[in-house]
């Protein structure tokens, strides 16, 4: 039997194909096309309440405010809003795919460590319920474009060099992103002095896919030394498994220590925010792709028919994942690299990896892609950006179609030879 553990609860072999949420991938890439993103919608919804209802059963004054930019579509905020998730966003353009979506300002956090004045603007006009201050230039924003007094929280950069890939670490003591520990005094005072900021609390965020719940405990007792404040978001960061080798605490066991170490440093008063993306989404989607060609060149190259363009984990973070061949579960593996088919030799989705048989024409499921993937998508070589599709119950609903090939040419200006 094939290891499923690292797709959606949902997936289930039927003979030679695989089924997501009741739906056929073999029908699903007939209908949508590939490459596609898929996900298993009951398992979204399951993770989402998960979060919500595991937060707020041990800290009942609390909030999980989805990062947004780990899957930016109006049709992922709409499901996690009917979970009775918050939205975390930076900047005007998550804000309007988080309302779009049918998120209540009122459970939108905006962050980003460069806002411009059109950010800013944009979350004074949608009222959201808090702005994070990233540096003191956001308080003279703030002091300029509000008219009223602006609940905000400070983010904090509390020192902490995370155990992940450096692009992915934000916490650390030369991070591009919130305030140094030593300069939150200085900020504090220039907040309460300005009459149109509401200071709330301290905001951190130490980076992504970390998997030692230690580093979190960490983030709360360095938030704790700053002083009290009525609210404090810790952010996203929570790691997924990507390989079957893999270990990550699961949703549960981190809120336990999340909200332990919440509780013993912070007390039980404050209000608790949460801003999971990765391990929210990744694991309950997975990239639908069909194999365009093979080459043995020093070694086989599986070549699908996307890539770079619709997932730039492997090229960016050396992000591992374990692809399977749809149809061929029993079948002798092969060493391979699962290449895309941009123009580039690093367009990689992952090397060294075994594959069960792959033959042209085959479909190639690769599991826990769910977190930004969707996020990065381009036109590398003209590539379509790929539609993203939600299976339940056997009915497979397109959320984001594929581009069409005209999209490409839209912005074009015909700006006529000579
Ligand atoms: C401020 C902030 N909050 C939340 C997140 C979500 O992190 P993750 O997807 O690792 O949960 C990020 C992403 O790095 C972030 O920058």
């Amino acid at each position: 039997m094939p290891d499923l553990s690292l797709l959606p609860p949902s997936a289930a072999i039927d003979g030679s194909d695989l089924r997501i949420g009741g739906c056929s991938l073999t029908q699903i890439a007939a209908e949508f096309g590939t490459p596609a993103f898929v996900f298993d919608e009951q398992a979204l919804r399951d993770r989402a309440r998960a979060f919500a209802d595991g937060l707020a059963s041990r800290h009942p004054r609390s909030r999980v405010c989805f990062a947004t930019k780990s899957f930016p579509s109006a049709s992922m905020i709409a499901i996690l809003a009917s979970e009775g998730l918050g939205f975390d966003v930076v900047g005007e353009g998550e804000l309007r795919i988080a309302l779009a979506g049918g998120a209540d300002p009122a459970t939108i956090v905006m962050h980003g460590n460069a806002k411009s004045d059109r950010d800013i603007a944009a979350a004074l006009d949608a009222g959201i319920g808090y702005i994070v201050v990233d540096g003191f230039d956001d308080i003279d924003r703030i002091e300029r474009l509000a008219t009223r007094p602006t609940p905000v929280l400070l983010r904090v950069s509390p020192g902490i060099e995370s155990k992940t890939h450096l692009a992915l670490a934000t916490g650390g003591k030369s991070a591009k992103f919130g305030v140094p520990v030593e300069q939150v005094p200085e900020a504090l005072a220039r907040m309460h002095a300005a009459p149109m900021i509401e200071m709330r609390g301290l905001h951190a965020h130490i980076g992504s896919q970390i998997l030692s719940l230690e580093q979190f405990e960490a983030e709360v007792e360095a938030l704790a030394s700053l002083g009290t404040f009525d609210v404090y978001d810790l952010g996203g960061g929570l790691g997924v498994r990507y390989e079957t080798a893999d270990v990550a605490p699961d949703i549960d066991h981190y809120l336990e220590r999340l909200t332990a170490a919440a509780r013993e440093h912070l007390g039980d008063s404050p209000e608790l925010i949460i801003e999971p993306g990765r391990s929210l989404v990744a694991p309950a989607g997975l990239t639908l792709y069909r194999v365009l060609t093979l080459k043995q060149a020093g070694k086989l190259h599986v070549a699908t028919d996307g890539g770079m363009g619709d997932n730039l984990e492997y090229p960016l973070y050396g992000q591992r994942f374990q692809p399977m061949v749809v149809g061929r579960f029993d079948e002798p593996e092969v060493l391979a690299d699962l290449v895309g088919r941009h123009c580039e030799s690093g367009d990689i989705v992952t090397p060294d990896v075994e594959l069960r048989n792959p033959q042209v024409g085959d479909l190639v499921v690769v599991p826990v892609t769910g977190a930004y993937c969707f996020t990065m998508v381009n036109n590398y070589n003209g590539a379509l950006r790929p539609p993203v599709i939600y299976c339940s119950g056997g009915l497979a609903r397109l959320g984001v179609r594929r581009e069409h090939p005209d999209e490409l040419l839209a912005r074009e200006m015909k700006i006529q030879p000579g």
